[in-house]
């Protein structure tokens, strides 16, 4: 594969042949610009000091970016932060070149240049988007904002919040990211799972409500690794869409919401609480619940709805079909403490495992330890792919899709919701079905961002 050296030739050899400037200056007006650089907020409580974070524009999460289905998003990227860059816009089915990859889809954006991501989002939904050069780094750091695609018609719902969850690995003094980045023990473990979570960057996020009142709530993971397992209380709520997606009706949700990194849930809920009382959605923590975001039941109560919320229309050419010509592909994952993984190769070389550690280097996809010079599928642009994905290691892994939907098909055939990202626990076995029609280089990799820096990438080719 192109390595980011080629990508930077390249780009360097165009500018000189079109006698281009670096980076262009004649700036179109309608690109906005989307600034990545350091700031300090308040994200422990006010005892402590600010935390020295990146955000984009200077805030956490990023500014929220809200367009209606088949818009076009035109932003122009700066980056103001000590290394390379680049924003990748997660769950978008997008034009390959503006997803954002460094290394794969585009060259690291250095600091102090920019570039120009121009698309259409052509499906509704709760997307989100976030750094994609050192990830486990940039990402934890703070660079991540939501990205919301509205439908035509909106759902009938009083108001809509979209949570942002995340955990910080934080210095209990100081209140300052822990820099660390590379931590072998996060790397051939579960990643680097924070010490302090908060939701929207506040570690006490309440929401006013009313009796009654119909929200919905759009679920982004920005975590590095940790899987929030969620519920309600003091509200009945359903699922309507899970990666942005919706599913075919409102599904009760009268047990857990499990959501791994990257993954999000769209729900609708009916405050049951009456006031004076407070509602929860809550996380739990080692089997206790805790409050993840409070709502405080306040003033008159508004007519209570009764009736379940309708499913949200579709988004338009997903289908999951042509399975009988599939092509089947196979993902042995292995690695990591606890694994099986004796020897694999790294830059095409053999290594044992110990050589492995000695590299800090962890997880296999097929034997091989991050990106191979050939994807791990390379079809025609409308095959339809079968690829069967064990996870031969002692973690959960949640495996992401660049710019094409999916479908997990059950031992029995059934298909099960549309998703761009798969959590899979130790030890499974699962299938995934998709169309791949839209052509480019994909990114698959684990969004335990810890994982993916350290072996759990590859890609599929689509042509
Ligand atoms: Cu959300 Cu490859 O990323
Ligand atoms: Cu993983």
């Amino acid at each position: 594969m192109t390595t980011r050296r080629d990508f930077l030739s390249h780009s360097a050899a165009a500018a000189v042949a079109f006698g281009l400037p670096r980076t262009a200056r004649a700036v179109a007006p309608q690109f906005h610009e989307l600034k990545a650089r350091p700031a300090a907020v308040q994200l422990a409580p006010p005892s402590y000091p600010k935390t020295e974070i990146w955000g984009y524009d200077g805030v956490m999460p990023g500014p929220e970016l809200r367009i209606s289905q088949g818009e076009r998003v035109q932003r122009r990227f700066l980056n103001e932060l000590p290394q390379a860059s680049s924003v990748h816009w997660h769950g978008i089915r997008i034009d390959n070149a503006m997803d954002g990859v460094a290394g794969l889809t585009q060259a690291g954006v250095e600091p102090g240049e920019s570039f120009d991501y121009d698309f259409v989002a052509p499906d509704a939904g709760t997307y989100w988007y976030h750094a994609h050069n050192r990830s486990v780094e940039q990402v934890a750091r703070g660079l991540y904002g939501a990205l919301i695609v509205e439908e035509a018609e909106a759902p009938d719902v009083d108001r809509e919040e979209v949570l942002i969850l995340d955990d910080w690995l934080l210095d209990p003094e100081t209140a300052q990211i822990d820099p660390d980045f590379t931590s072998r023990h996060d790397r051939s473990h579960a990643g680097r799972r924070g010490n302090f979570i908060a939701t929207n960057g506040k570690y006490d996020l309440a929401l006013d409500v009313r009796q009654n009142e119909r929200l919905r709530l759009r679920l982004i993971n920005a975590a590095n690794a940790r899987i929030f397992v969620l519920s309600l209380a003091g509200m009945e709520g359903w699922t309507i869409a899970l990666d942005g997606m919706p599913l075919g009706a409102a599904k009760p949700l009268d047990d857990v919401l499990i959501l791994g990194p990257g993954q999000r849930a769209d729900l609708i809920v009916d405050v049951t609480a009456e006031p004076g009382e407070t509602a929860h959605l809550l996380r739990s923590d080692d089997q206790e619940d805790m409050s993840q975001v409070a709502f405080p039941v306040s003033g008159q109560a508004l007519a209570s709805r009764r009736v379940p919320p309708a499913a949200l229309p579709r988004n338009p050419k997903m289908e999951v079909s042509g399975l009988e010509s599939a092509v089947s592909v196979r993902l042995n994952m292995q690695g990591g403490a606890m694994g099986t993984l004796d020897a694999a190769t790294l830059n095409g070389v053999r290594k044992t495992f110990r050589q492995l550690v000695e590299a800090n280097e962890f997880w296999a996809f097929n034997g091989a330890i991050g990106m191979t010079e050939t994807p791990l599928a390379d079809v025609a642009a409308g095959q339809t792919v079968k690829l069967e994905i064990y996870n031969d290691t002692s973690f959960p892994h949640a495996m992401h899709l660049h710019g094409l939907h999916f479908r997990e098909i059950g031992q029995d055939g059934t298909f099960g919701p549309l998703r761009d990202t798969l959590l899979m626990f130790g030890g499974e076995t699962r299938t995934i079905g998709f169309v791949a029609d839209n052509p480019g280089d994909w990114l698959f990799h684990c969004h335990m961002l810890s994982h993916a820096a350290s072996g759990m990438m590859t890609w599929v080719r689509v042509t």
